[in-house]
């Protein structure tokens, strides 16, 4: 499997969280209650964020000035310290505040992943080599293919 593929698969997964997030933030009560969505959202942003990371290390010369890893690591930590600021809330409302941030920058990073990242690397990078980096992107997340 390409790894993009995979990786935009990824990004479908979220997108359908996202849309019931934003559909249900008014059903929030407590604090709490975000608190504990936000460590779940929060286990899986970062996973996908350390699993590009990993992979793409590999294909870091290919990438240009728009999509190098540098600017894909500082989006990552931004997205990493908007969870952190969730996990540290006092207040509902700042809680929520911030998870509506999380999920608007999380949509802006993963669509520039796909409008410049992603066409970058299928365009400068064999693919067999997208291939071999798919194959291990399933064994690292331990599905079949
Ligand atoms: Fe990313
Ligand atoms: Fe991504």
């Amino acid at each position: 499997m390409n790894l993009i593929d995979a990786f935009i698969g990824e990004h479908a997964v979220f997108y359908s969280l996202f849309d019931h997030l934003e559909d249900t933030l008014n059903d929030f009560e407590s604090l709490g209650e975000v608190q504990r969505i936000g460590v779940v959202l929060g286990a899986a942003v970062d996973s996908h964020s350390l699993m590009e990371e990993d992979l793409f290390k590999q294909v870091d010369p290919y990438m240009g000035p728009e999509g190098s890893m540098e600017v894909v690591r500082s989006e990552h930590e931004e997205l990493s310290a908007t969870l952190g600021l969730i996990a540290q809330a006092t207040e509902l409302d700042f809680a929520l505040e911030k998870l509506a941030h999380l999920i608007s920058l999380s949509r802006h990073h993963f669509s520039k992943e796909e409008h410049v990242l992603f066409p970058i690397l299928r365009r400068s990078v064999d693919a067999a080599t997208l291939e071999k980096l798919g194959d291990e992107w399933a064994e690292k997340r331990v599905v079949l293919l």
